[in-house]
């Protein structure tokens, strides 16, 4: 079977945080954070508004573009950091608030989470194991952000992005993917304490380790060195070149990281898909965001050649390369 996209859904909180509102908060300024990262504003939830209430909206919708309903579902892999709880699995909150009835698990592999997600769908559904997988990025970090950093608090946005992968006769779908990831330096970008390595304790928030700490410039030279290559690599598995690609949709986490991987793909800006100074880095939602963008804005059509690539904690890699196979007439469904 052919594993191809037939719902995407899209959910990100109304209250906006902008530029000028940090520059109120730390030692910043407008020009600084779009001049180096490209953010202008971005969505953060308010005190209940959670993973689980992004990834339902955006999956409801996912499903209404899917025409199925959430029992037609034979699996939900959900994609966060940031889950409701340590335990259980924000997919099964997800699944109890669609009304679904079939299994349900997080994956952890922080902003690429969706891309390893929809790898694992692929797998499933081109077996014939599954024939509807509901695959999810959602990310609230605003909620683990230390807003006196000014280092992190300016890059990040909260929001879920929701795809149904289904079994299709259609030749197209997930053509070639890649994954990787590199454990040796997890302190590159990581949140110290929360996990059973160092429980949260009265000092340690004090020392502010249950925020999400970040090498920023290491992690920038990671990102602008796997992302055109995971690419590459996902385009040749798939017997395609970058100038195949009709649209290329990078991780956005950065503005310069993704001209960077452009530049090295050669592909011209109107082929590469970027909404980030909206909604700054909403880590594992940011490619399923986007693609739903893209979709609305006409930029993915049946038969459109898309890249979807993204790096993130870990440190973790992935790309998949897709051909468009289902309609997209219902767009603003
Ligand atoms: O999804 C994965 C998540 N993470 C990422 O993708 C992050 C990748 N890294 C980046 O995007 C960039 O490294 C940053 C945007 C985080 C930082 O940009 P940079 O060009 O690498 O700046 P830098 O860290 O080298 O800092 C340059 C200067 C420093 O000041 P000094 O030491 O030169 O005086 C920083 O203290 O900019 C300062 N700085 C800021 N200034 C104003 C750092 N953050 C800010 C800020 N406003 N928000």
């Amino acid at each position: 079977m052919y594993s191809a996209i037939t719902g995407w859904g899209m959910a990100v909180p109304e209250n906006i945080l902008t530029n000028a509102d940090l520059e109120r908060l730390v030692d910043t300024s407008d020009d600084w954070i779009v001049s180096r990262t490209g953010i202008r504003e971005r969505h953060v939830t308010t005190p209940d508004e959670t993973s689980s209430t992004l990834a339902i909206r955006a999956s409801q919708q996912a499903l209404a573009r899917a025409h199925l309903a959430p029992t037609d579902l034979d699996m939900i892999i959900l994609g966060t950091v940031t889950g409701d709880y340590s335990f259980p699995a924000t997919a099964c909150l997800v699944q109890d608030g669609l009304g679904a009835s079939c299994a349900a698990f997080d994956i952890q592999a922080a902003c690429t989470g969706w891309i390893y997600g929809m790898v694992m769908a692929h797998q499933f559904v081109s077996t014939g194991a599954a024939r509807n997988v509901l695959v999810i990025g959602v990310e609230v970090l605003s909620k683990i952000t230390d807003m006196r950093d000014r280092g992190t608090c300016v890059l990040f946005g909260d929001g879920a992005g929701a795809t149904v992968v289904s079994a299709s006769d259609t030749p197209g779908g997930v053509l070639g993917w890649t994954l990787g990831a590199d454990g040796a330096r997890p302190e590159q970008l990581y949140r110290k304490a929360g996990g059973a390595k160092h429980p949260i304790t009265r000092e340690n928030i004090d020392s502010h380790d249950p925020y999400i700490s970040m090498m920023g410039s290491e992690v920038f030279k990671f990102a602008t060195r796997t992302m055109g290559t995971a690419m590459e690599e996902a385009l040749v598995k798939a017997n395609l070149t970058a100038h195949d690609i009709d649209l290329f949709i990078p991780h956005q986490a950065n503005l310069r990281i993704i001209e960077a991987a452009s530049r090295r793909l050669e592909l011209p800006p109107e082929k590469v898909f970027v909404n980030i100074e909206r909604y700054g880095n909403t880590s594992a939602a940011a490619v399923p965001i986007a693609m739903c963008e893209a979709i609305d804005q006409g930029r993915i059509m049946p038969g459109s050649r898309v890249g979807c690539v993204a790096f993130g904690a870990g440190l973790t890699w992935g790309a998949i390369a897709l051909q468009w196979t289902a309609p997209v007439g219902d767009v603003g469904a």
